[in-house]
């Protein structure tokens, strides 16, 4: 069972301003928080969680948020060494942070990376002033290319921009813009995520105007077309990287891995000994979180339920499923599925040979429909 690899993802909760389309667990900062305070629940979390996973070690690390990089380099230090007492940590193990552009200097980059960051993730949304203005975010263009620059000077085992498109008045020139300011920080991995609209934030209640159908279709095949001429590799629907440096931690989640979830509101996945699989959701409030009430939630997932979840996860990737792969991390017989492969073959949503199962441009187009199958 263990060849299924675990993760650890560990969820910062503060921000300095709420964005108003963002509906992540973040709370905006009033009178500043006791990091120090928070650090120390953190390790006291995962020590609880320990329970569920014997001798096992973590394959790679996600600090996000919110925004992470309001903690210190030390703190980040002090929390990362008490992990690896409680749970070793692989000693090549993809760690992140998430970074916003204007919470983050040289020293404090130079820091986490004494501290054992290998990967900074950095929040850029757009390099127009003016769309910033409209997201909401309290960076400028300006910082955004020097935390950029600045992350690429550190000669990290990696570093990702995150950039949205869709954005309210945006034109094809504009996402093109945008990318083109990031191919030229040349970032080894760029997260390239469609604007959506959350019920409930501040867009929810009063949605901007965002481009229409066929401008947005026209954004996306421009942009997906110039990433690749620059050699960035699609392997998600927003996920593009260079040969080698696809995100080691969010492919174990859509590989259906493992994973421990620390912090606010944070959610684990962890197979037991005996095969069943347990998901664990931590109190989504700083504040009951900081009274030490960690775990919310922990139930086993149904085996009812696991073919999709596997498959919902699967099938972001645009890589093969391995076929020993659903066996191995549902503890399912391929048999249980084989009527529901068979009518998603049949509506050419995949191909398949004796090893493996391909998504195929039809399917991806009509995923959900795919996914409707293992319902
Ligand atoms: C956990 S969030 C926030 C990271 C960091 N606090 C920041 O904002 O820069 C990770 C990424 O999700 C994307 N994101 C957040 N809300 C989104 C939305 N409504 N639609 C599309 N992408 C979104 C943004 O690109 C963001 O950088
Ligand atoms: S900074 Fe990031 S996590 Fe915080 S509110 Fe904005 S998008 Fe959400």
């Amino acid at each position: 069972m263990y060849k299924i690899p675990m993760s650890l993802y560990i969820h910062m909760p503060w921000c300095v301003q709420k964005c108003p389309y963002c509906d992540f667990n973040s709370h905006t900062v009033k009178k500043t928080p006791d990091y120090q305070a928070y650090i120390a629940n953190l390790i006291k979390d995962l020590q609880q969680d320990a329970i569920f996973c014997s001798n096992r070690s973590i394959h790679s690390i996600f600090i996000g948020g919110g925004t992470p990089s309001l903690f210190s380099a030390e703190l980040i230090d002090k929390l990362l060494s008490n992990i690896n007492k409680i749970i070793p940590i692989n000693k090549d193990a993809e760690i992140t942070i998430e970074a916003n552009p204007n919470s983050v200097d040289i020293e404090r980059f130079n820091g986490y990376q004494q501290a054992g960051i290998n990967r900074i993730s950095i929040g850029v949304q757009s390099f127009q002033a003016d769309k910033l203005v409209k997201l909401g975010r309290i960076h400028d263009p300006k910082e955004a290319i020097t935390a950029g620059k600045l992350a690429k000077t550190l000669n990290l085992r990696s570093f990702n921009l995150d950039l949205m498109h869709g954005l309210p008045n945006q034109s094809i020139d504009d996402a093109i813009y945008d990318l083109k300011q990031a191919i030229a920080i040349a970032p080894p991995h760029l997260s390239w995520y469609q604007l959506t609209i959350e019920p409930n934030t501040l867009f929810g209640s009063k949605p901007p105007v965002l481009p229409d159908d066929d401008k947005l279709w026209e954004i996306y095949q421009q942009g997906h077309q110039l990433l690749t001429q620059h050699g960035y590799q699609q392997y998600e629907t927003s996920a593009y990287a260079k040969e080698g440096s696809q995100c080691q931690h969010n492919l174990n989640y859509w590989r259906f891995g493992d994973y421990l979830g620390i912090g606010c509101g944070a959610h684990g996945k962890l197979t037991q000994p005996d095969g069943k699989i347990i998901r664990t959701i931590k109190t989504r409030h700083p504040k009951g979180y900081l009274e030490g009430r960690y775990l919310d939630k922990c139930y086993d997932v149904s085996k009812e339920e696991l073919p999709f979840e596997f498959f919902m996860n699967r099938f972001r990737l645009f890589e093969p499923t391995p076929k020993h792969e659903f066996e191995q991390r549902t503890y399912l017989p391929l048999h249980s599925v084989e009527k529901q492969l068979a009518t998603a073959i049949e509506k050419n949503y995949l191909i398949e040979n004796k090893e493996s199962w391909q998504i195929t441009d039809h399917g991806k187009l009509f995923l959900n429909s795919l996914l409707e199958v293992f319902l």
